[in-house]
């Protein structure tokens, strides 16, 4: 538990292959003990400090219960509170609250601002969203993997949609461990080719494999796992009518699902918009793990602080 303590989590890489696997392992052994009504207090008298800059229902609130349940406690501060950038620079935001709380999970637009506070501040930073990355999206959807399919490697997830930071997330976290990704956007909104290259490195060492289509049904056909996310996520607003255009296409719907193996499952990391880059029949439907995803935020953030704090 000792090698992670102190450490910042910037970005699913900041974690190698075996601490991946450790925090997993940690995650699911909380989960059943706090299933039987044991809840050890392993930060008990710790304090974290959630920087705020966008909304948030499932972050804040597992965020939260994660430290109330490990006997710490957390400090909610949105937007309007800090106004980090205008009210006070990042760098004075890490200064000051490392003189008061244990760690940092900020949520915000710029990778930079997660990147400046983790630079200027003493206590650990870990990031709770960024444009660029939600890594504790990829934690809990491996968690979710691993309890619904039983192992890792070899599996196979089919993501639909846009090539945002919840899918950067998972090439950079998800191949190393042999699980084989294929991927369908559409043209204009693919991943970056740094992280494509990374991940199939990854992916390459792993006896695993990152596809690429602009075709649906082609990334859904041997998976074991579809996944899709919102077509404009926070901070697209402006560009929401375009994508609902450009993206028309990639919704998982019935139709879509009856190209998959009749056993595959389905994801979305929330908040959805049925009828949009997912139906409503799916994403309630038997096949959907989202909601036990959403609860797997709370123990792989559990098994993360108790590490890290
Ligand atoms: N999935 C997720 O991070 O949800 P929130 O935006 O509600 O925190
Ligand atoms: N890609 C989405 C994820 C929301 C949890 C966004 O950044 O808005």
């Amino acid at each position: 538990m000792a090698a992670l303590r102190g450490r910042d989590f910037t970005g699913i890489r900041d974690l190698d292959v075996g601490e991946l696997l450790e925090l997993l392992r940690l995650a699911a052994e909380l989960k059943a003990r706090s299933r039987a009504g044991d809840r050890p207090p392993l930060l008990s008298g710790k304090t974290l400090a959630l920087v705020f800059e966008k909304p948030s229902l499932r972050t804040r609130v597992t965020f939260e219960a994660a430290m109330l349940q490990l006997g710490g406690h957390a400090v909610y501060l949105g937007a309007q509170d800090i106004q980090m950038g205008s009210r006070e620079s990042p760098p004075d935001v890490a200064r000051t609250l490392e003189r008061a709380v244990d760690g940092i999970a900020v949520r915000t637009f710029a990778q930079e601002t997660v990147q400046a506070l983790a630079e200027h501040a003493r206590i650990p930073v870990l990031n709770a969203l960024s444009d660029w990355e939600h890594p504790c999206q990829a934690l809990a959807a491996l968690l979710t993997i691993q309890e619904r399919l039983g192992r890792l490697t070899g599996v196979r997830l089919a993501w639909v949609g846009d090539g945002n930071n919840v899918l950067r997330s998972f090439l950079l976290g998800m191949t190393r461990l042999g699980i084989s990704i294929a991927i369908a956007t559409p043209p204009r909104y693919g991943i970056d080719p740094e992280t494509l290259r990374a991940a199939r490195e990854d992916a390459a060492s792993a006896g695993a494999a990152v596809e690429v289509t602009d075709d649906p049904a082609q990334a859904v056909a041997g998976a074991d796992l579809i996944y899709t996310d919102a077509w404009a996520s926070m901070g697209q607003e402006a560009e929401a009518a375009a994508r609902r255009q450009a993206f028309a296409r990639f919704q998982v719907n019935a139709a879509l699902l009856a190209r998959a193996p009749r056993t595959a499952l389905v994801s979305h990391c929330l908040p959805a918009h049925r009828g949009e880059e997912i139906t409503g029949e799916v994403l309630d439907g038997p096949r959907s793990v989202a909601f036990d995803e959403a609860e797997n935020r709370l123990h792989v953030q559990k098994a993360l602080l108790a590490q890290i704090l």
